[in-house]
């Protein structure tokens, strides 16, 4: 949610941040906007794509700039709520991430001083804030204003009159990146890549004085020195390299992700709350929560351990579980609730566990550990690889704790996730891309893979899919069942094989068209199903992570014959950061 970048060195600022803002329109967006100074402070933003930015923004002079990428939270989408914000004399412009608490009171205060706002932002406070105490030293304003702030921020500001920017930090991410007599700041890496691979990560509290050669980091009004870091990610990783969206080039990467997944943790920088542990609960939101249900399903019949699950957004209000570990999952590290939960669960000493794709974020400053999972970059919204790199790292984890059991199995991941990835599911597209409403259906473990599906499925193609667990649709969703309504099922030889078969004869007895992910050349369910798309045999684990491409792809694919806008969902962010 929102994105901001900033530059200042010797080039045109405005098309480096305008390149900086379509990295980071994968976070979700409503609106956008630059500021450069060139003698003035020159300001372009509109709501919309950045896509449809104007050629006069391109041609906006001045080598140091600020843009945002606005997800709107106080006030509509429009080009005035858009980001920068100026203060009255328009020579102050503040882009912002996060939310300013108590921005009512400091607005009604700033007005009966005479201030005129324009927006209805929270953000519009900050440049009037300034405004009041400015004289001549952006970075003394800055560091006079930021404790009237309640609430999280990553902000960017730059001032007439003055070649730098400030930067400051509190419970949202920003990055600076060192270049050659230039300095970049956003809030993930992807606009900083193509220049320059040396980052530093900004801790709350943190103030950066930025200027063309040379920086100087803050807290509490003292200068701190940072550790650089190198960064491994190349630029291609957030490119398309030739894929029609992102979403598709990140599932085809899903080989190599399961792959480095499984080898992100290993028996020695296993942490010891979870060796230890005799209870575990998982918190998340979203995909990463339907990682945790599957981990639950390995876990307890693999180790006997009990496994307690909880959503990010609803564990803030039940007292915390007894548990001797929490594990955080998190794609972004950012997600609000999840790191809530984390933190919650560090107030009642419980020791904690992130799980996340993104060094340095929210999550593994909170949480006493922390594995990486590697799997790259994730640029589309819908989370694909980033799944596959949760089971990859949750079934690690099982494997370990039962004594390396399945380390055999595990090896199997990349290749067989090669292979589905050529599966032909032109069939079950067909008639996916008719229906406005699916059931996705499974039983033990496929119940989440199937939960994880229907969510790929309604976020980008817009399609009405529930998931249930398939012993549950007697109990009332049958009233829905129809010859318009397909429900997809696993239906694979195991435990729950032939009470699955039942349940589809019985959902086939209603006209209700069958999808079914099988064995290829089972009889009976060939006789039942309309599609059969073939699953090869293997052990369930492998299973789980076939199942999950085909799921995925089937998604993907209804959605492109719908023509949605895959990697950019409507009304969704990548990272949600308000609870
Ligand atoms: C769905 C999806 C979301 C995220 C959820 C949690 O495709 O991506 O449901 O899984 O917002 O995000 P993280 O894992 O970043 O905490």
């Amino acid at each position: 949610m929102c994105g901001i970048v900033g530059y200042v060195g010797f080039r045109n600022a405005a098309p480096i941040l305008i390149q900086g803002l379509r990295r980071l329109e994968y976070r979700g967006y409503d609106s956008f906007g630059i500021a450069t100074l060139a003698g003035n402070v020159c300001v372009h933003k509109k709501t919309g794509k950045v896509s449809h930015i104007s050629d006069s923004a391109e041609i906006l002079q001045g080598t140091l700039g600020i843009g945002h990428t606005r997800w709107a939270t106080h006030g509509i989408p429009s080009d005035i709520n858009a980001h920068p914000h100026l203060d009255c004399n328009e020579k102050i412009a503040v882009v912002h991430n996060g939310i300013i608490e108590n921005y009512a009171s400091l607005k009604r205060d700033l007005i009966e001083r005479g201030h005129i706002f324009r927006s209805d932002t929270d953000t519009e406070v900050i440049a009037h804030l300034l405004e009041e105490v400015y004289d001549d030293d952006l970075l003394v304003a800055v560091q006079k204003t930021l404790p009237f702030l309640a609430g999280s921020y990553a902000i960017l500001v730059l001032s007439e009159g003055e070649n730098r920017l400030i930067a400051a930090r509190n419970q949202s991410p920003l990055v600076l990146g060192i270049g050659d007599g230039e300095i970049f700041a956003a809030s993930d890496i992807t606009p900083i890549l193509e220049y320059t691979s040396r980052v530093i990560y900004l801790d709350d509290g943190d103030v950066a004085d930025i200027r063309p050669e040379i920086y100087t980091v803050y807290m509490e009004n003292k200068p701190v020195q940072k550790e650089i870091n190198e960064i491994t990610w190349t630029p291609d990783a957030v490119m398309k390299g030739g894929f029609a969206h992102y979403m598709l080039k990140e599932m085809f990467e899903q080989p190599d992700v399961i792959h480095h997944a499984v080898h992100a943790v290993i028996d020695s920088t296993l942490p010891r709350s979870l060796k230890e542990a005799k209870t575990i609960t998982v918190v998340a939101c979203g995909s990463s929560y339907h990682a945790g249900m599957i981990f639950r399903y390995l876990l307890e019949p693999a180790c006997g351990i009990p496994v307690r699950l909880e959503l990010g957004s609803e564990y803030k209000y039940t007292p915390v579980p007894f548990s001797d570990v929490i594990i955080g999952v998190s794609q972004s590290g950012e997600t609000a609730d999840t790191l809530a939960a984390v933190k919650k669960g560090i107030c009642n000493n419980v020791r904690t566990v992130a799980i996340t794709n993104v060094l340095n974020s929210s999550i593994t400053r909170s949480a006493h550990d922390t594995i990486l999972m590697h799997a790259g970059p994730e640029i589309s919204v819908a989370s694909s690889k980033s799944f596959i790199a949760q089971l990859g790292v949750l079934m690690q984890i099982v494997n370990l704790l039962a004594g390396g059991t399945c380390s055999e199995v595990l090896s199997h991941g990349r290749y067989a996730i090669e292979q589905i990835l050529l599966t032909d599911i032109t069939k079950a597209v067909d008639l996916c891309v008719s229906a406005d409403h699916l059931f996705y259906v499974g039983r033990g473990v496929f119940y989440p893979v199937m939960m994880e599906g229907a969510l790929k499925m309604k976020e980008i193609s817009y399609i009405h899919a529930e998931a249930y667990a398939a012993g549950e649709l007697k109990h009332g969703p049958f009233a829905l069942l129809s010859p318009e309504t397909p429900v997809i099922a696993i239906c694979l030889p195991g435990t729950a094989y032939e009470v699955m078969l039942g349940n589809l004869k019985e959902m086939k007895a209603r006209g209700t068209p069958i999808i079914a992910l099988g064995i290829a050349d089972d009889i009976e369910l060939l006789e039942i199903a309309d599609v059969v798309i073939p699953v090869p045999p293997a052990h369930q684990w492998i299973q789980v992570l076939t199942c999950t491409v085909l799921l995925q792809m089937i998604a993907y694919h209804t959605a492109n014959a719908l023509g949605r806008e895959i990697d950019m969902p409507r009304n969704l962010a990548k990272s949600v950061t308000v609870e």
